[in-house]
C-alpha cells in the first residue's frame, strides 16, 4: 500500500518494537520532509537508536510502517534493500569502525564496496571528507584503534557523509567531543542540509539541537509526544519536553533509578 500524496522523505505510521515484555516503540508516528534536519531527543533508552534500526531494517518492527520516498521499506530484501540502503548515511552513536582497516578505507567502505568506485579516486574522497570533520592526511593512514575517542567519532562522521547521501542519520553526532570540534561538527551538518540532505540526528547535546534542527520531536514511553520547530521548544508548553530541555531530577519523567 502506498503512502497516498505523501511529501515526507521518510514517514514512520504506528511502529511498534519490543524486546520480550519491555515494549520498546508503542505506536510511533514521525514525519520527516524532505530537506528537513529533525532532532529527536529523549531519555537514555527511551529508543532512538531502535528507532534508527527499524528505517534502516537492522530490526524488524512488530507491527506499523515506514516509508521513505513513498515506498514501505520494513520487508524489502535482496537487491531492493541494497538500492534502498545506499540513500543513507549513518553515523552510529559507537563510532563502529573496522579496525583491520586503516581510517582511509574505512571511510571509503561503502564507495568501494556498496558503488563499486576505484580505490584511487575513492581514497581522494575518503581524504576530503576527513579534512571535512578537521582530520588530516597523516590521520587516514593510521588504524582507528590509534585514535581519541572524538576522533573515531568524526572518522565515523567522514564514512557517513562520504557518499552524499540523500538521508544522513546521526546518532549522537557531537558525544564526546570539545565544545569547540562540536560546533565544527554542527556546521558541517548545517552545510550537509544546504545541499538538499535529509537528516535525523539524535541528540542529548541541546546547544547542538538547536543549531542543527529545523524541527524537534521528543520521544517518550515509546511514542512522540512533543514535535515542533525548534524556536518552540522553548516554550512548548509540554512539562515533558520542559522537564527535559532544562535537566530537572524532579518533573513528570521519573527516572527507573533503584535506591
Ligand atoms: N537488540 C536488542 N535486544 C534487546 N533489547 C534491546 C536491543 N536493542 C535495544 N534494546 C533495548 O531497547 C531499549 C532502547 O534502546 P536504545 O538503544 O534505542 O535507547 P536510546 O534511546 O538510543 O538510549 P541512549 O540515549 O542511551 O543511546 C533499551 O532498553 C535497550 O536495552
Ligand atoms: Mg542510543
Amino acid at each position: 500500500m502506498a503512502s497516498v500524496a505523501s511529501t515526507a522523505k521518510v514517514e514512520l505510521k504506528g511502529v511498534k518494537k519490543r524486546f520480550g515484555n519491555k515494549v520498546v516503540l508503542d505506536g510511533l508516528d514521525l514525519v520527516i520532509e524532505r530537506g528537513q534536519s529533525l532532532v529527536v531527543i529523549g531519555g537514555s533508552g527511551t529508543g532512538k537508536s531502535v528507532m534508527i534500526k527499524c528505517v534502516l531494517g537492522i530490526l524488524r518492527p512488530d507491527a506499523g510502517e515506514i516509508f521513505v520516498d513513498g515506498q514501505e521499506v520494513t520487508r524489502l530484501g535482496g537487491r531492493a534493500r541494497d538500492a534502498y540502503l545506499r540513500k543513507f548515511g549513518m553515523l552510529f552513536q559507537g563510532a563502529a569502525l573496522f579496525d583491520s582497516l586503516p581510517v582511509w578505507e574505512n571511510v571509503a567502505f561503502g564507495l568501494i564496496q556498496g558503488r563499486g568506485m576505484g580505490r584511487r579516486q575513492a581514497r581522494d574522497i575518503a581524504f576530503e571528507k576527513l579534512a571535512k570533520v578537521g582530520l588530516g592526511p597523516d590521520v587516514g593512514e593510521l588504524s582507528p584503534s590509534e585514535l581519541s575517542g572524538g576522533m573515531q567519532k568524526r572518522v565515523g562522521l567522514a564514512r557517513a557523509i562520504a557518499a552524499d547521501p540523500e538521508i544522513i542519520f546521526f546518532d549522537e553526532p557531537t558525544t564526546g567531543l570539545d565544545p569547540i570540534m562540536s560546533d565544527v561538527i554542527n556546521d558541517l551538518i548545517v552545510a550537509t542540509r544546504s545541499t538538499g540532505t535529509t537528516a535525523l540526528s539524535i541528540t542529548h547535546d541541546l546547544i547542538s539541537a538547536r543549531k542543527i534542527a529545523d524541527r524537534i520531536a521528543m520521544l517518550y514511553k515509546g511514542k512522540i509526544i512533543w514535535d515542533g520547530p525548534t524556536a518552540e521548544i522553548d516554550h512548548s508548553g509540554n512539562p515533558y519536553v520542559d522537564q527535559f530541555i532544562h535537566g530537572r531530577a524532579v518533573g513528570p519523567i521519573q527516572m527507573e533509578v533503584k535506591a
